[in-house]
């Protein structure tokens, strides 16, 4: 977001009316001035008037179109024989793909995850029922057994922020990459947007730091262009990114259906979709607008859009995002050529900050503005985009929150729950009391990454009494 101008840094500041974020400027090292005129200098000075005015004084959010109707979706399994057809084609294109080394992996992994209150990088957080693995060693150990099935490289591309940049880097270090071949993961900071006051006012939160947070999953857009990752992809022979957020455990880093499907569809970007629970379930609602998808917020969405029903009683917008997309690098390489720009979110928070006597002051109440851009903004902006349902039980766990919904007690259930469902399905028996499952299993990507993956091998599964803590790898 940098941008360049020969005009000088102080001149600039109190020409925008910033001229505050200078009032401490004498008492500072040179050190600290030049640090925090750097600061300044990378501002991104030519949106910021339209910004304040737009998103930080007042509330404009991206306006809801009139003419809303859901998006059109794949389902989860085929409605008929020529969807089979179609599935079954695609299945193998993918696998194809990834065979040939054009599919690599990519998270987000720069978010605060503020509401689990978890101190380091959320993909540190250990969620695997019995093992305790973190989530980023279930991605790691998914992409290396990937790796291994197709004989081909995987790369893995892992978005952090100047919040967490050098924890991660530190604890893939630790972790010798959880037997990654470090060349072939790729990681990269996004960018920050300032932090405001209410009033417009650009805060420090030092006398020689200017208080900013991530800008957003948006970011990875730009910041897959700016850090070198689409050069490295090409260099690669890497055509598209499999997109997926941290807190996902289920998450089936390497889907051959949805890469075919989305390729064969001639999609630049594309998405996953889950039913929703009900009309008001957090997560963003697929609708299509003039023919294009979105995906709207469900902050966003007016409840009596997100409460209609169809005749049979079932939601009209009934599929949620769970943040999984398909992305093609020459469409990042696309958008990044000329000015791209994607909608602004505003978000009103708790921000400390430096009084105008120089005292931190942590606020008890909500005092300033956070702006950040979401990567589903970006699917209109591709040439065609398609949406893919899967199903809640197979591919979304996530763990967002302390405690309750979303959370990493619910997170390991599922996980757990999923490692029954393959294991019954591939005719296995678990031990059961009124229904209730009555042991502990845990499936490594190594053993299996599907249910198919665990019928090729149940004469591996030892027998399982009530109570055993089952570890399959
Ligand atoms: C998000 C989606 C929601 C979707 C849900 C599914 C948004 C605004 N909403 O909600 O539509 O249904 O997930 O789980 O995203 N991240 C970054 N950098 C940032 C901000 C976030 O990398 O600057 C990453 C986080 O690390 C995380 C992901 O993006 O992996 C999601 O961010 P989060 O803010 O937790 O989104 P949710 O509110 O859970």
């Amino acid at each position: 977001m940098a941008i360049q101008s020969t005009e000088p840094t102080v001149e600039r500041v109190r020409k925008h009316n910033q001229g505050h974020l200078l009032a401490f400027l004498d008492e500072l090292n040179e050190a600290q001035r030049g640090n925090l005129l750097d600061q300044l200098d990378r501002l991104p000075w030519s949106s910021l008037p339209r910004w304040i005015e737009q998103h930080v004084k007042t509330d404009h959010s991206p306006q809801i179109p009139d003419r809303l109707n859901p998006a059109p979706s794949f389902p989860p399994v085929p409605r008929d024989g020529q969807m089979t057809k179609k599935y079954a084609e695609a299945c193998s294109l993918g696998e194809t793909l990834i065979a040939q080394g054009k599919v690599g992996a990519f998270v987000v992994a720069g978010g605060q995850g503020t509401r689990l209150g978890f101190g380091g990088p959320k993909g540190a957080y250990a969620i695997s029922p019995i093992k305790e693995k973190s989530l980023f060693q279930i991605f790691a150990e998914q992409i290396l057994a990937t790796s291994k099935r197709y004989g081909a490289v995987c790369p893995w591309y892992i978005m952090t922020s100047p919040l967490n940049h050098a924890q991660t880097q530190a604890i893939f270090h630790k972790n010798d990459f959880y037997g990654l071949d470090p060349e072939t993961v790729f990681m990269f900071q996004q960018g920050t947007l300032p932090n405001f006051s209410l009033e417009g006012k650009i805060l420090l939160s030092a006398k020689d730091r200017v208080a900013s947070s991530p800008d957003g999953h948006g970011g990875s857009l730009r910041a897959l262009f700016e850090s070198g990752a689409t050069v490295d992809m090409s260099t690669r022979g890497l055509e598209y990114l499999s997109y997926w957020q941290v807190d996902n455990p289920l998450i089936k880093v390497f889907d051959p259906l949805f890469i075919g499907l989305h390729v064969l569809e001639g999609a630049e970007m594309s998405s996953k979709a889950i039913k929703k629970t009900g009309p008001m379930e957090k997560v963003g609602n697929f609708c299509q607008v003039d023919g294009k998808i979105r995906v709207i917020e469900y902050s966003d969405l007016p409840d009596p859009l997100a409460r209609q029903t169809k005749d049979d009683g079932s939601l009209v917008f009934e599929l949620g995002s769970i943040g999984i997309h398909m992305v093609n690098r020459t469409f990042v390489e696309r958008l990044n050529v000329g000015e791209f720009s994607l909608p602004i979110h505003r978000a009103v928070k708790k921000i400390p900050y430096v009084d105008p006597s120089g005292e931190r002051i942590d606020p008890q109440e909500p005092n300033g503005v956070k702006l950040e851009t979401f990567v589903f903004d970006a699917l209109p902006l591709a040439s065609k985009s398609i949406v893919l349902q899967t199903v809640r039980a197979e591919e979304f766990g996530p763990v967002k929150n302390a405690t309750g919904v979303d959370s990493a007690e619910t997170s390991r259930q599922m996980q757990m729950d999923r490692a029954v469902v393959w294991l019954e399905a591939a005719g296995l028996s678990v031990p059961r009391q009124d229904q209730i499952v009555q042991c502990t299993v845990e499936i490594a990507p190594s053993f299996a990454l599907s249910a198919e993956d665990v019928e090729a091998r149940v004469d591996q599964v030892p027998p399982i009494k009530p109570g055993d803590r089952l570890y399959l790898a």
